[in-house]
């Protein structure tokens, strides 16, 4: 019977889906698989009654659990990846098998957590069918629960497209980082009244075609405060100031661990670069010198066999 008979439902559709007596079974609603915390109902919810939305980027199964555990509402396997865990200057060489590959640990590791995963550079700007392609390969893939993509009037129409899908999208606009070329660098968009009026039409026009959160990155605190004012969706800064819905940042730049450049907005919430250094700096005295590993740390075999080997 169902949802018996469905044990691996996806978790996105069935985000979706609970919460609203749908399965003849009520014991099916406790199931971890249905009940997830943090939904795109819950999310816009949140926008609703003024409850910040916050959000981290995350790449790998170990520190998500590490998240799952902090109450944290959603996670961005963002291609930022392309700098913090593969060193590229930019994010334009990621693909979408890089995507996958780090999306579908880091699904691995969440249950309540709302998985967004970003569309890489040339999977949607070629085309709305590719774009449609693309997310779908994502959403399966990886199991997560949304794509993001970058962009405002120029990609409406994937917007739109993946939404109808059945996909949740989170928009991103402002300083699209894929986009780096075109702007001559990374810099703050939005400044003069001719960018803030593109970006605010920017941001009419993702939510028309279907957005249910959009990223405002470096803009101007006071013009993502408007936007925020204005959209029925949630916003969420990064270097966009304290009046959007949410907050997003690069775990590895909120932890101190990402010492190549500290942008402006970033706060250091710890300093765990410090900590790993200093406690790669230990170990590698301690095996020097010999101190690591002790018995302690050994597993045991009978006297006996060692004494009868020695002899061979
Ligand atoms: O890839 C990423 O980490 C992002 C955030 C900076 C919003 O897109």
């Amino acid at each position: 019977a169902f949802p018996a008979a469905f044990p691996t439902y996806h978790r996105a559709g069935a985000a979706q889906a609970s919460g609203e007596g749908l399965y003849r079974d009520p014991a099916a609603a406790e199931k971890g698989w249905i009940k997830m915390k943090n939904t795109v109902l819950s999310l816009m919810k949140m926008k609703e009654s003024r409850e910040k939305i916050s959000m981290l980027t995350c790449y790998d199964y170990s520190t998500a659990r590490l998240m799952e555990s902090s109450g944290i509402n959603m996670i961005l396997v963002g291609d930022s990846l392309g700098n913090t865990m593969l060193g590229y200057p930019d994010t334009l060489s990621v693909t979408m098998e890089d995507m996958i590959h780090h999306g579908a640990a880091v699904v691995r590791g969440c249950n309540d957590i709302f998985v967004v995963v970003d569309m890489p550079f040339m999977s949607y700007q070629t085309s709305v069918y590719d774009a449609v392609v693309n997310a779908g390969r994502l959403i399966k893939e990886t199991g997560c629960n949304a794509v993001k993509l970058e962009g405002g009037a120029a990609v409406k129409d994937q917007i739109k497209a993946i939404t109808d899908a059945g996909i949740p999208v989170v928009a991103h606009i402002g300083m699209t980082p894929q986009s780096v070329n075109a702007f001559g660098g990374f810099k703050v968009q939005g400044k003069s009244e001719a960018q803030a009026a593109r970006i605010l039409q920017d941001a009419y026009d993702v939510q028309e075609a279907g957005a249910f959160m959009v990223v405002l990155e470096c803009v101007p605190a006071k013009l993502a405060a408007l936007i925020s004012e204005k959209l029925a969706i949630p916003t969420i800064g990064i270097g966009a100031g304290e009046g959007c819905d949410g907050q997003v940042l690069v775990y590895q730049d909120m932890l101190g661990m990402f010492q190549d450049y500290v942008p402006k907005f970033v706060k250091h919430f710890a300093n765990a670069g410090e900590m790993m250094v200093q406690a790669f700096k230990d170990y590698d005295q301690e095996v020097k010198a010999g101190t690591y590993p002790t018995e302690a740390h050994g597993f045991k075999i009978e006297e006996e066999i060692i004494e009868k080997l020695k002899e061979k």
